[in-house]
């Protein structure tokens, strides 16, 4: 049976933290694991560029971050094609032949966009690039006929756009690309609060635990999560609803039986905060601390992960171009070749 074929990436504007981590990045180590499917993770730097382009310096950085925080996770570059966006010139030919395709008010219309340019304060300004980024995301999906994108919610309005992409461009030229869809983390799990209870943990919010931070970092970000503001005697009742020590348990914790009775403790009162903190400290140490270790070692030789990435832009190269040629084909303008 021919694999289907998984394409995913993310934008190198920093490190990986551990909302990347619930909201896809395990679902992909899965998903490589099952070895079923033939994988492509993408670091998209010129997604990245899009509202960075002042900046070159933190995106080129990032890619070497986000580089090792696959290797760290465990994706395997021997099962998994890790590459470089911009080293792969059939998707920037496949945005311009796509963007044809799309009209400006939809591009204004997605969602996720919509939010982020909100985020952002673009008011009018708004790089063009940026505005057009689902369609650049589009071609990354269709240059390999992906069928399965693991991603976060926060991607389905994209994954929405490359869907009717592929229908503009099969109606239009014939039969040549594929519709993908998303694989999304189950219901309610996707996504994790910040360390400040704001719902979404982010970069530009300051409220992360990253992956690779270290032991000392992740005890002090943990001790200085807030837990209930009523519970300052340590025998006196606490909360559980809202109380993000209790989400970042139920998201990491194993041990579904122990944390059931902390929170009946908690809520009856005479556990103190120190002492969940230090348990959740331990829960969350046990899932990084492979991670980091893992990191620490591929850390040392920079040299040999950007070979890594060359080698995964050389398979993605072959891939790309192969589509890119059936589409200018089927389009008409492959004016030299038959
Ligand atoms: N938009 C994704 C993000 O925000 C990154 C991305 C770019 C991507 N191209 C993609 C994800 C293609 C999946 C498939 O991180």
């Amino acid at each position: 049976m021919e694999k289907k074929t998984v394409l995913t990436g993310d934008r190198p504007t920093g490190k990986l933290h551990i909302g990347h981590y619930v909201g896809s990045l395990h679902n992909r180590v899965k998903m490589q694991n099952e070895d079923s499917y033939n994988m492509y993770v993408m670091i998209a730097d010129l997604q990245a560029l899009t509202d960075n382009a002042r900046d070159t310096e933190k995106v080129r950085n990032s890619v070497l971050q986000v580089a090792l925080d696959y290797l760290a996770i465990g994706l395997d570059p021997e099962k998994t094609t890790i590459f470089i966006q911009s080293q792969i010139p059939a998707l920037s030919e496949l945005n311009t032949l796509y963007l044809n395709l799309v009209s400006v008010s939809r591009l204004e219309r997605n969602p996720t966009v919509k939010s982020e340019i909100q985020q952002k304060n673009f008011n009018r300004s708004i790089p063009a690039g940026f505005l057009t980024y689902p369609v650049s995301q589009a071609a990354d999906i269709t240059a390999f006929k992906a069928t399965l994108i693991p991603v976060g919610d926060d991607q389905k309005p994209m994954i929405e756009q490359t869907r009717e992409i592929v229908k503009s461009v099969n109606s239009l030229y014939g039969n040549i690309l594929v519709e993908p869809e998303g694989v999304f983390p189950p219901e309610g799990q996707g996504r994790i609060p910040g360390l400040d209870g704001n719902a979404k943990m982010s970069k530009s919010l300051g409220n992360t635990i990253y992956l690779s931070d270290d032991e000392d970092t992740l005890r002090k970000k943990i001790m200085s999560i807030y837990t209930d503001p009523d519970h300052v005697h340590v025998e006196s009742p606490g909360k559980i609803e809202g109380n993000i020590v209790f989400t970042y348990l139920d998201i990491f914790g194993e041990d579904k039986e122990k944390i059931k009775e902390m929170k009946e403790h908690y809520k009856r009162g005479g556990l103190g905060d120190v002492t969940l903190k230090n348990y959740l400290f331990d829960v969350l140490n046990e899932v990084l601390l492979p991670i980091r270790t893992r990191r620490e070692l591929y850390a040392k030789d920079p040299e040999a992960v950007y070979e890594m990435l060359r080698v995964g832009s050389e398979k993605a190269n072959v891939r790309a171009n192969k589509t890119l040629q059936e589409v200018k084909s089927a389009m008409g303008i492959n004016y030299f070749n038959k």
